[in-house]
């Protein structure tokens, strides 16, 4: 399809092993999932939210505009620091225009929870993957709040949302381990009156919860009769404004991570990278690979545990991942299978059902890249099985994004320990999440050239 506008201005990238091992220290830009619920949460208390260290990626960006549109006052002072004046609970108004929310799922769930407890109809849609992902999973819980939607077959964007004008509050239990539908539920309750809970039968990041109390709402856990943990909120709570510094994000330091573990003689620092006990699976599964990892200067920054990474490059073994790991570690699986190529021996990671709708489907694209590069790898059921031979991946080969981050800085990474260059078709969705990635590479001495 040569007319296809996507495919015109497609930004085709390609890296190859560097001269030199990696070497330096950088910081990394600041967490996805706290920056959009800082914005939220400072849209929806009473006062002045001053957000330091805010991500700048084209998903944070379309929940800044959605919470404009909704007449939140929100201001970019300079890098990172953002002021956001906000409504109070229930104060939003409703958007004169269609919300879009580019590839931005956790926008997508988090503020349909917002919206499903506001008596207006706002329509909301997003790019061709963020229309393939499946919004059943917050339709669900949501309308029985009381709000109505109109979506989709299969509960796909674009749908319109009317929030509820009487709110019923919910006690919900989670189908599956998802932090966006537990977001979206706690979201919804806070404008409903009484009390609001989530069982979460697995544990998944715990930002919001912990951004709540840090607000003032009241917040409380406790472990669930049935087992897992509930999370109850108090409906109409006094949201005050309150500083946010917002961690490195450690879905992004993951990238560089990999780098230097992979690309032999490498010695590298990532600064302020947030360890939040719900977000360290990946550091968890590299140690067991044998990777030198070593946590310095660690620290509390912002209500969150922080540390410098200080990565050394050396052998890795293959490791048997299990699934209750998963929710930990669930946006690493595509760098993780990059170690795993590079690594001596099996690595099976267990329990990947949700890879699969995610920005693409990740366990398909990484199995097919992996495999177009010269890795042996297997599917088997939601379970990916990488034989790692112990020496560099053969590489060149190009591979498909499918409008997904994750998977075109995985393969670059890829790219940088196999024997030929690794393309990826397209860079231009890693803006969504790290729109610095090429320049920190490269400070880092890994050069990504533009391919055809
Ligand atoms: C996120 C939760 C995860 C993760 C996503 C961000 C969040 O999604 O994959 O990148 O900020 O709550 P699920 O909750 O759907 O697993």
């Amino acid at each position: 399809m040569p007319d296809d506008p996507l495919l015109r201005s497609a930004a085709p990238l390609a890296a190859a092993r560097p001269a030199a091992p990696l070497s330096g220290t950088v910081g990394v830009p600041g967490d996805k999932s706290i920056s959009h619920r800082a914005l939220m949460l400072g849209a929806l208390a009473v006062g002045r939210t001053e957000i330091r260290g805010l991500l700048e990626g084209e998903d944070v960006l379309a929940t800044a505009a959605a919470l404009r549109l909704m007449g939140a006052a929100i201001d970019r002072r300079e890098d990172g620091h953002w002021l956001v004046d906000g409504v109070g609970i229930g104060g939003l108004v409703e958007p004169d225009d269609v919300i879009d929310l580019g590839n931005s799922g956790t926008s997508a769930r988090l503020l349909l929870g917002i919206l499903a407890t506001h008596p207006f109809t706002a329509f909301v849609t997003g790019d061709a993957s963020l229309r393939r992902r499946p919004m059943r999973r917050v339709i669900d819980p949501l309308s029985r709040f009381g709000a109505q939607f109109l979506a989709r077959e299969g509960g796909r964007l674009p749908l319109a949302v009317t929030g509820a004008a009487s709110p019923v509050p919910q006690i919900y239990r989670l189908p599956v381990p998802s932090a966006q539908v537990k977001s979206a539920v706690l979201l919804a309750g806070l404008n409903t009156p009484g009390e609001t809970s989530v069982i979460e039968p697995q544990a998944t990041r715990d930002h919001t919860e912990r951004m709540l109390g840090h607000f003032g709402a009241k917040v409380t856990i406790e472990v669930a009769p049935e087992g897992g943990r509930r999370i109850t909120v108090e409906g109409y709570p006094e949201l005050t404004a309150a500083p946010i510094t917002v961690p490195g994000d450690p879905s992004s330091a993951a990238f560089p991570l990999v780098a230097a573990l992979v690309v032999p003689g490498s010695d590298i620092t990532i600064t302020g990278v947030g360890l939040n006990p719900s977000r360290t699976g990946l550091l968890l599964s590299l140690r067991e690979m044998g990777a030198d990892i070593v946590l310095e200067n660690e620290r509390t920054e912002g209500g969150e545990p922080v540390a410098d990474l200080h990565v050394r490059a050396g052998p890795l073994k293959g490791a048997d991942i299990p699934p209750e790991r998963a929710p930990s570690m669930i946006d690493e699986y595509p760098v993780l299978a990059v170690a795993a190529a590079c690594a001596r021996g099996r690595t099976a990671m267990r329990g990947l059902a949700e890879l699969r709708v995610k920005e693409s489907d990740r366990l398909t694209g990484i199995a097919e890249g992996l495999q177009r590069c010269g890795v042996r790898v297997a599917v088997e059921g939601d379970d990916l099985i990488v034989e790692g031979a112990g020496n560099l991946p053969a590489g060149g080969a190009q591979i498909e994004t499918r409008l997904d981050h994750r998977i075109a800085m995985a393969f670059l990474v890829l790219g940088l320990s196999a024997n030929q260059p690794v393309a990826i078709d397209d860079a231009r969705p890693i803006a969504t999440s790290f729109p610095d990635f090429v320049p920190l590479m490269a400070r880092l001495g890994a050069r990504f050239t533009e391919a055809q």
